[in-house]
């Protein structure tokens, strides 16, 4: 078991941050790294042709790491979730009648590309209701979600664990299914990846798509992308010089290739280089790749379960562990105090989490203690 690692953070003593869903606060070691290569510019003539290339090639070596997948040209450099998605829908041949699947109040940036497929393409997009707030919940919304694919199924995009509430989606056994169809699996994996082990050989997505400044601990405007080879002959949203072979000899920049290069790089960002962010997240997911993500979970369960049972012996609904992430979860107002109550208490305890439809979400890391979940759990009984 991991110990606490809040002495590789700078927060305030005066917080209890339980928000990483929200924003992660950065390791002291990617704050280093970012201000070094601030700086770095004030002189450009340290910035020279190579560093175009070598610190993202860290980056994609490290986030193939990460989410177990064998080869570094498989992901790509996305500045936002919402690129990575439009990328996919971009590159998915749909045909009248297809169906999208997703789930009840997800996160925006990957609704919003799905919709604008259903008015251009006459797809249909079929969400998943959320089951009452009882015993099971977790568990039948991923049977409804598997009973609904069928061969009408083209995509089902939906996140790995539910951003609002912390449901966790056994992607596995939807794989299967959708395996009967051919069909995609699209995972937004912003709030797991991370935090969670993933890996691509176990759960064959078609693309995984994730944001960097949460789970990943990098800077905000920088996100990881992995697409399988179904995607690599897909047309990029963007054309830019580095994802054109021959990028690397500078002086040949004008003789024109019209190739690009092998497999996901094409969808990288324009100024995928980026010489701030880049080496910011890869040193934050080297540190993750050192934790390991099934030990943030172990620790996030370890200083959770007495606080989290306590709150549904006094009738709050949480869901089961069984069929929830660890590091996030959702507190729904079903006890003694009403969210409006609590709300007010939490601001006056200065405790930091966030507030998503019906669910008070929870999302601690490896620098909370038991400590800060019984502050917590005290301003809900
Ligand atoms: C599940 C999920 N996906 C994506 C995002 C961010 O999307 P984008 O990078 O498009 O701003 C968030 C932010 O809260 C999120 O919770």
């Amino acid at each position: 078991m991991l110990n606490c690692q809040k002495h590789l953070f700078n927060l305030s003593e005066d917080v209890t941050y339980l928000n990483c869903a929200t924003m992660s606060p950065f390791l002291q070691s990617v704050e280093r790294i970012g201000i070094e290569n601030l700086k770095r510019k004030t002189n450009p003539q340290h910035i020279e042709s190579h560093h175009f290339f070598t610190d993202r090639k860290i980056l994609k070596e490290r986030f193939a790491a990460l989410i177990g997948a064998p080869d570094p040209d498989s992901v790509s450099i996305i500045p936002s979730v919402s690129y990575g998605i439009a990328t996919v829908t971009k590159n998915i041949p749909f045909n009248k009648g297809d169906e999208i699947i997703v789930l009840e109040d997800q996160f925006p940036s990957n609704i919003y590309a799905w919709k604008q497929v259903e008015q251009e393409k006459e797809i249909s997009i079929t969400t998943i209701l959320a089951p009452p707030l009882s015993e099971g919940r977790g568990k039948l919304w991923n049977e409804r979600l598997i009973e609904a694919i069928s061969n009408r199924t083209k995509v089902v995009a939906i996140p790995q664990v539910h951003w609002s509430d912390g449901t966790f989606f056994d992607l596995k056994a939807i794989r299967k299914k959708l395996n009967e169809f051919g069909a995609y699996l699209i995972i937004d994996g912003t709030q797991s990846i991370g935090a969670i082990p993933f890996s691509i050989p176990d759960i064959a997505p078609d693309a995984l798509i994730c944001g960097g400044y949460k789970w990943m601990l990098g800077a905000y405007g920088l996100g990881m992308a992995y697409y399988s080879e179904r995607f690599y002959q897909g047309s990029p949203l963007e054309d830019n010089w580095i994802n054109h072979k021959g990028s690397e000899d500078f002086t040949n920049l004008a003789s024109y290739n019209p190739e690009f290069k092998p497999k996901a790089t094409r969808f990288d960002v324009g100024e995928s280089s980026n010489f701030i962010l880049v080496p910011m997240l890869a040193e934050a997911i080297q540190q993750i790749i050192d934790w390991r993500p099934e030990r943030i979970q172990d620790y996030c369960r370890d200083i959770t379960a007495d606080g989290i049972k306590s709150l549904r012996d006094h009738g709050y609904f949480i869901e089961d562990p069984d069929f929830r992430a660890q590091h996030l979860f959702g507190i729904f107002c079903t006890g003694k105090r009403s969210m409006k109550e609590i709300k007010q208490i939490l601001t006056l305890e200065n405790i930091k989490v966030s507030f998503r439809g019906q669910s008070i979400r929870i999302s601690p890391h490896l620098y909370n203690t038991r400590a800060d979940i019984e502050k917590l759990v005290n301003c809900f009984i």
